[in-house]
């Protein structure tokens, strides 16, 4: 399934951008304290170590690993050590961990923190079939009992923060009962993607529901869906009272987002789009990180997404898509970046200056 970016539409504004935001660093836990409380969701094959490092680096409080399956970190299987591979330097990282027993939830939620986590993350808002029909995922929306116990028992286990990230509620928006029930578990805080797992991406994301859990509930409520930019961060802040915002489709070929959101929770000038030769360099690094994450060969395989994403609605787009079947070494890579630069902005030969090519 393709990513549903067509359906990212901030909400309707019916009447003016609010004021600036009221809000404070988001601590959930000795070392993790969110500053500014704006969170890189969790996304499957997106929020990989060299993503999640460019996302802090551009500004986001908090970065969050893709999914990984409980039984996966407990049996420290490769696919899932891989997965979660966190750096040093890109805390506070969480990890979000997918399950539904209790007891290997809190074994996973174990491994995840000595693996250095600073949160763990409950997946309860994940709608394809595949996870929610083995019991996984928003399948937990209609179980509140266990999802009392899977908090319980995580809690219990380790020291660091036990979050949940869910939907509005399975068909219905009802997620209030799994709330409380999360919060009864100990639960340090729940994000809410303010859809029902029946609407998947469709329509406007529902800011009401997000703004009744705030009321109903005494942790932390972190509201996300459909935030593109700092006006419908500002939208979500004020409209639900939430006390921290998470970003997805709106960080992909994006993470320049976090850094504007931050700077007008800061009462800072919105820092300008990138300059080519800005979004050059960011995308280049992007590609090394991965490069030193996964080698050459996974590089220039799973980059083109990110690339595309880079580009996404530019003439740029198009000079890259004919170049992509041919990506094969690092320097294939770079000319279509620098191609679709050319494509949009006419920079190919300042790039070139600067970045000699190698091999
Ligand atoms: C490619 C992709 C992968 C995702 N994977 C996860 C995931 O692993 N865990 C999760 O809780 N949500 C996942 N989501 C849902 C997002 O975290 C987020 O809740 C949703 O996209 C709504 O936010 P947005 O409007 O900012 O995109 C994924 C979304 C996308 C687009």
């Amino acid at each position: 399934m393709g990513i549903p970016f067509e359906k990212l539409t901030p909400p309707k504004w019916g009447g003016q951008i609010p004021g600036p935001v009221d809000w404070t660093p988001l601590e959930l836990g000795p070392r993790c304290v969110l500053d500014p409380p704006v969170i890189l969701s969790p996304m499957a094959a997106v929020t990989n170590p060299p993503f999640r490092k460019i996302c802090r680096e551009l500004g986001a409080g908090l970065v969050v690993t893709e999914m990984v399956s409980d039984k996966g970190l407990v049996h420290r299987s490769e696919r899932s050590m891989a997965m979660v591979d966190l750096q040093p330097d890109e805390a506070p990282v969480g990890v979000q961990i997918y399950g539904k027993d209790p007891e290997t939830m809190a074994e996973a939620a174990k491994v995840a923190e000595s693996m250095g986590a600073d949160l763990v993350d409950v997946n309860m808002g994940c709608p394809m079939r595949k996870v929610v029909s083995s019991g996984h995922g928003a399948a937990l929306l209609r179980q509140p009992e266990r999802v009392r116990d899977i908090f319980c028992a995580m809690s219990e286990a380790v020291d660091v923060p036990v979050t949940g990230k869910t939907r509005a509620g399975w068909e219905k928006t009802d997620v209030i009962d799994v709330a409380c029930a999360m919060e009864e578990g100990g639960a340090a805080a729940l994000t809410i993607h303010g859809r029902t797992r029946c609407e998947g991406y469709d329509g406007h994301v529902d800011l009401a529901v997000i703004a009744e859990l705030v009321r109903s509930v005494g942790m932390p409520v972190i509201g996300n869906g459909d935030i593109c930019d700092w006006q419908s961060a500002r939208r979500m802040f004020h409209t639900t009272g939430c006390a921290g915002v998470m970003v997805a489709r709106g960080a992909l070929g994006n993470p320049w987002v976090f850094r504007e959101i931050a700077a007008d929770l800061r009462g800072e000038p919105i820092p300008p789009r990138p300059t080519p030769e800005k979004r050059r360099a960011t995308v280049m690094r992007h590609i090394e990180l991965y490069v030193d994450s996964f080698g050459v060969e996974r590089t220039s395989r799973e980059i083109r997404k990110h690339l595309l994403w880079y580009f996404r609605g530019t003439p740029g787009e198009k000079a890259l898509r004919r170049r992509l079947s041919g990506l094969e070494t690092l320097a294939d890579v770079e000319a279509a970046l620098d191609a679709a630069l050319s494509a949009n902005e006419g920079i190919r030969e300042v790039a070139a200056k600067s970045h000699p090519r190698g091999a």
